[in-house]
């Protein structure tokens, strides 16, 4: 059966990346939530997408230019709707105590991509992941296919996603090469028969960002072992319907 990975949690409904999300997929029903993580000024793991605070806070500037407590301080609701006015951006540590208790998969995406280095970045997270005893539900990703590779060097069983966007050949043998288990394609960057080649060759493919009906209902036929969306809800609905 695919499963469903909520994107940012559920992004298309909830503020992005906070607890409101994250809680709101679990309660429609998603198999995981997917998450980004970027360094505080003071070493912390912050839950936020964009390497700035601008788009989903109150506030300005870069992430790794605050303190975790400064950026805790800001609203990461309001700015999606007023419903979610005093939603707060998270630490790594938030997000994992609370899906620890919960049969939810969290892939956490690194952002240290182009000019942000975030040194320690790789550790940091496995740190966490062992804090809270929950790698057997986590899958690392990033477009940082170096860091990957890091992240392999450090731990030799975790589950590990390349993200990409260009159209890789033979993506399973390229993630292969660098110690990754899984692919997490744009869905532009694959085929049905690739989808089917990778699963086949024991590589589960994961694409991104899967929110209109057509694609999902396309994706889940192919054998995904599972779709990134922004709406888990209805990707929830689509697999019911399909009976898969
Ligand atoms: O992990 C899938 C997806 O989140 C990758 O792109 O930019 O939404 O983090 P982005
Ligand atoms: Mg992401």
């Amino acid at each position: 059966m695919t499963k469903i990975i909520a994107h940012r949690g559920s992004a298309g409904t909830h503020p992005e990346n906070t607890m409101a999300a994250f809680r709101e997929a679990e309660r429609v029903g998603a198999d995981g939530i997917e998450l980004d993580v970027h360094l505080t000024k003071d070493g912390k793991l912050a839950v936020i997408h964009d390497e700035t605070v601008d788009r989903t806070t109150n506030g300005s500037g870069h992430v790794k230019d605050f303190s975790l407590t400064e950026l805790q301080r800001l609203d990461a609701g309001s700015s999606f709707s007023k419903q979610f006015t005093g939603e707060r951006i998270p630490e790594l540590a938030d997000v994992l105590s609370w899906v620890k208790e919960k049969n939810l998969l969290v892939n956490i995406e690194l952002k240290n991509v182009f000019y942000l280095e975030y040194p320690g970045l790789e550790e940091k997270v496995l740190a966490e992941v062992e804090r809270f005893n929950v790698k057997g539900q986590t899958i690392i990703s990033s477009f940082n296919h170096v860091g990957l590779n890091k992240v392999r060097e450090l731990d030799q069983d975790i589950d590990i996603a390349i993200l990409y966007s260009a159209k890789l050949y033979q993506p399973w043998q390229y993630a292969g090469s660098l110690g990754a288990t899984s692919i997490h394609p744009h869905f532009y960057s694959i085929t049905e028969d690739m989808i089917r080649t990778s699963e086949r060759k024991g590589i589960p493919t994961r694409p991104y960002t899967i929110n209109e009906v057509p694609l999902m209902e396309k994706l889940i036929k192919a054998g995904c072992t599972a779709i990134i969306t922004d709406f888990p809800a209805r990707a929830i609905e689509v697999r019911k319907r399909l009976n898969r």
